[in-house]
């Protein structure tokens, strides 16, 4: 992460103001995000957990203005993106690296020119192109597959590609919306243990985006409960235990997660705990 010493560096990784973005649902209600404020510490790993519509992708796509707010001041290491050209835009997306559910690897491109692709748009020297596609696909254990196509490739594998591509650019701050949710739970497991070391290692800041409570327990330092396009309730995972008398535990308890309040240290994926994807089975 280079970067001059100045106030900036003291700044949170992300700082949204009062941003909102509304929507008209069919029936003429207004959805979306309303205004909402959030801020998230440098090397923090923040989870946004909620049930389907809640707003959850639409604040995550507010982060790097794939979504621009109606309203708001959407300020990344202490960068306002809202008031950027779109030059500046762009350099600063660069820091801003995002993985998705479906991984949007392109299939006619090698794993390394996946990797490669965001920092080539960038107009990288390709000397410093190729030392970050080998630094990353190594960091994410797929160095011998480089020369692949994605189609050859596990789902599990493929999300390692997409995460490799997001790492490349060095970016300050990792989006990351639903990542696992294509995944078995094992392999869910494995990209845990990934972003977590992507996190310690290289300090890089998440804000991950999941409907699956065991995701949230097992990563997030900290997590935003969303209802209704707002942030209802903030609650502090370090020692991976919920509060009882929180929405959060409330609702584990209403779709029958098992106890609300068992332990299991956030931040280790490889700590067991008794239930699972919580959310999931309210969402079936
Ligand atoms: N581009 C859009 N146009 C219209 N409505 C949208 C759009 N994006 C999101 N919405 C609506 O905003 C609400 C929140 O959506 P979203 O942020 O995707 O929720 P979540 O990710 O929590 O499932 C939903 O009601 C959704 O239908
Ligand atoms: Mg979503």
């Amino acid at each position: 992460m280079s970067q001059t010493a100045s106030s900036i560096d003291t700044q949170p990784a992300i700082q949204l103001r009062g941003v909102s973005r509304r929507f008209a649902d069919p029936g003429g209600r207004t959805v979306g995000l309303q205004p909402t404020s959030l801020i998230v510490p440098r090397g923090e790993i923040h989870g946004i957990i909620g049930f389907s519509g809640a707003g959850k992708s639409t604040l995550l796509r507010i982060v790097n203005l794939l979504e621009r707010p109606d309203a708001g001041e959407v300020i990344v290491h202490g960068q306002d993106l809202t008031r950027l050209s779109a030059a500046g835009l762009r350099q600063a997306r660069h820091r801003i690296g995002m993985i998705f559910q479906h991984f949007n690897l392109l299939h006619n491109l090698t794993v390394a020119d996946n990797v490669a692709l965001p920092m080539r748009i960038a107009g990288e020297r390709p000397a410093r192109i190729a030392e970050r596609v080998k630094i990353c696909l190594d960091f994410v254990g797929l160095a011998e597959k480089a020369d692949v196509y994605p189609g050859r490739l596990s789902g599990g594998q493929k999300q390692r590609v997409a995460i490799a591509r997001a790492l490349a650019p060095e970016p300050h701050v990792l989006l990351a919306d639903e990542p696992t949710s294509a995944l078995d739970p094992r392999t869910t497991l494995d990209l845990l243990g990934v972003l977590a070391d992507a996190n310690r290692q290289f300090g890089v800041s998440i804000l991950l985006v999941s409907h699956e409570m065991e995701v949230i327990r097992r990563l997030c330092h900290r997590v935003s409960v969303m209802e209704g396009g707002r942030i209802v309730e903030q609650l502090d995972m370090a020692d991976g235990r919920i509060p009882e008398g929180s929405r959060l535990a409330s609702w584990l308890s209403d779709f029958g997660a098992g106890p609300a309040a068992s332990p299991s240290p956030s931040g280790r994926p490889d700590a067991g705990s008794g239930h699972h994807l919580a959310l999931e089975a309210a969402h079936a």
